[in-house]
C-alpha cells in the first residue's frame, strides 16, 4: 500500500467543503489514517512549497496558505497519490474537469489558480517528506 498527504486548503475549510471532500475521499475507497486541523506557521509552509521558492506566486501562496485552518489528511491505499491527484482533477479549478473536486467546487476568485481547495502529494518522495512536516 502507499500513503500521501492531502491537505483541504483554507478556501476549502472556510467554505464549509471539507465534509462534502472528504466523503469523495472514503467513496473513492481511500483509507483515513489520521486527520487533523492544522494552522501552519511560515516555517511549515516554507517548508512544504520549498521547490516554489522564488516564483512568482510563492509569497501569494503563503500569504493564502496563512489565512486561516487546512485539514490535514494521511491517505493510504493502492496508488493513492495518483488516485487523490485523480479525484482533485487539474491545477486551474476554472476548467479542471467536472466531476473532480476542483471542477465541481472550484473556481477563479480573482487569483486565477491559487483557490484551488486541496492538495495532493504528487510523488512517493514529496509523499513522505510532506507527511513528516504535517504530521510530527
Ligand atoms: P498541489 O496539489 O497544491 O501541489 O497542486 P498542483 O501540484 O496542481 O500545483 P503546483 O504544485 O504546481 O502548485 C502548488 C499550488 O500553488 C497550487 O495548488 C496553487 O494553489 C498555487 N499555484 C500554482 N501555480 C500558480 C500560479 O501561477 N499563480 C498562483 N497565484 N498560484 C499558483
Ligand atoms: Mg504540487
Amino acid at each position: 500500500t502507499e500513503e500521501t498527504l492531502v491537505l483541504v486548503k483554507p478556501d476549502g475549510v472556510a467554505r464549509g467543503l471539507t465534509g462534502a471532500i472528504l466523503a469523495r475521499i472514503e467513496a473513492k475507497g481511500y483509507a483515513l489514517v489520521d486527520i487533523r486541523l492544522v494552522e501552519p506557521d511560515r516555517d511549515l509552509l516554507a517548508a512544504h512549497y520549498a521547490e516554489h521558492e522564488g516564483k512568482p506566486f510563492y509569497e501569494p501562496l503563503l500569504e493564502f496558505m496563512l489565512s486561516g485552518p487546512s485539514v490535514a489528511i494521511r491517505l493510504a491505499g493502492n496508488r493513492v497519490i495518483e488516485g487523490f491527484r485523480s479525484l482533485a482533477g487539474t491545477t486551474d479549478p476554472t476548467t479542471a474537469a467536472p466531476g473532480t473536486i476542483r471542477g465541481d467546487f472550484g473556481r477563479d476568485w480573482g487569483l486565477k489558480v491559487q483557490q484551488n481547495l486541496v492538495h495532493g502529494s504528487d510523488s512517493p518522495e514529496s509523499a513522505a517528506r510532506e507527511l513528516d512536516i504535517w504530521f510530527d
